[in-house]
């Protein structure tokens, strides 16, 4: 039987470094932890990424929220599907129908597509610490702790993780919800993402410009590196499900550093006049929100799945200066 497996949001940050990995890294594993042959791996986006170069990528373009895209998508030899498209955090507060449309509608025509196959396929969604927030947080978040989102992004990956379980609890889907950190150093340029400054910090610098930091050098950032990521998408998709049990969310591991942490590990990578590039001038529409970020967060449920960590936020640094070449 040829199979296949389905990224959305494929031509983005994420989705094409995940192809990447999935079309030449180590194969994925089913449930009794044999190897998938990979036929067809479909890169789902409103418009096509770069090509991969590998015969077996497949791209198709179109609207996740239309059912129509969704069934020439997903079928019956679909064994995985990670679930990565989304408008983004400063997207989807800037738009409130476009987030809840791709955000909440997609997400759930996605579950249905995967119901309708009657082949419970794993599905891995990128949720977001953004689904913790506000004024009564505990000191360090667990996963445990309750969803009290303070953007409409942070809301609908809340429900979509909420979906996930659901899919799962009736037998639709086989889930797995990641609530990923701030994903720093990102390459290329500033996003919509509030969080933006989190890797514009350190880029731009490298890159010879100034930056601009908006918001207090002691804020406390949780912090992954895109490598790992990776990784964490697809050690989730093969850890055997009754190893979550019941409760499919969780925190990926990360790094709790301040921006004035991050600034001071630039100094000691690229030298003091490379970090004297950070200009700080605090924004408040920018802090207002990252301040309710949680930026001590318990990942100890991720690690003892056996997730992967990142060792130090200088090593991030490095590993982006040698990946960009
Ligand atoms: N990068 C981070 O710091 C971070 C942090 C937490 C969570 N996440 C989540 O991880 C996922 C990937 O993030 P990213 O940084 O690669 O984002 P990205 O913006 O680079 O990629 C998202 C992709 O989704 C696509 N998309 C948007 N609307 C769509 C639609 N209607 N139909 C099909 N595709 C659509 C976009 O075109 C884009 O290519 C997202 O779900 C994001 O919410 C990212």
């Amino acid at each position: 039987m040829p199979t296949n497996v389905l990224i959305t949001g494929a031509a983005g940050f994420l989705g094409q470094r995940l192809a990447r990995a999935l079309l030449t890294g180590t194969p994925l594993l089913d449930a009794a932890g044999a190897p998938i042959t990979l036929d067809e791996c479909r890169l789902l986006d409103v418009t096509a990424g770069p090509d991969p170069g590998d015969r077996r990528a497949r791209w198709i373009t179109g609207d996740l929220a239309d059912d129509g895209v969704l069934a020439g998508a997903i079928d019956a030899d679909t064994r995985a599907v990670f679930h990565l498209a989304a408008v983004v955090s400063g997207g989807a507060e800037a738009d409130f129908d476009l987030g809840m449309r791709v955000n909440l509608d997609g997400t759930r025509a996605l579950l249905d597509a995967c119901r309708r196959t009657g082949q419970r396929p794993t599905v891995v969604f990128a949720s977001s610490v953004a689904v913790y927030g506000g004024d009564h947080l505990p000191t360090i978040v667990s996963d445990g702790t309750r969803l009290t989102p303070q953007s409409s992004y942070g809301t609908q990956k809340a429900i979509g993780e909420l979906l996930v379980a659901d899919y799962t609890r009736r037998g639709f889907i086989d889930g797995r919800a990641l609530r990923l950190p701030t994903i720093s150093v990102r390459p290329g340029r500033p996003n919509l993402a509030l969080s933006s400054f989190a890797s514009g910090i350190i880029r731009e610098p490298l890159n010879g410009e100034t930056a601009v930091c908006p918001v207090a050098p002691e804020t406390v950032l949780w912090l992954l590196s895109p490598a790992t990521v990776i990784d964490c998408f697809l050690h989730a998709h093969n850890l055997p499900g009754d190893r979550l049990g019941t409760d499919r969310s969780l925190i990926l591991p990360g790094l709790a550093v301040s921006v004035a942490e991050m600034v001071a590990a630039l100094a000691r990578v690229a030298g003091p006049d490379v970090a004297a590039r950070v200009h700080w001038e605090r924004d408040p529409r920018v802090e207002r929100v990252a301040n309710t970020w949680p930026g001590h967060l318990d990942d100890a449920r991720a690690r003892a799945l056996g997730f992967p960590v990142d060792t130090t936020f200088e090593d991030v640094i490095r590993q982006y200066i040698e990946d960009r070449g």
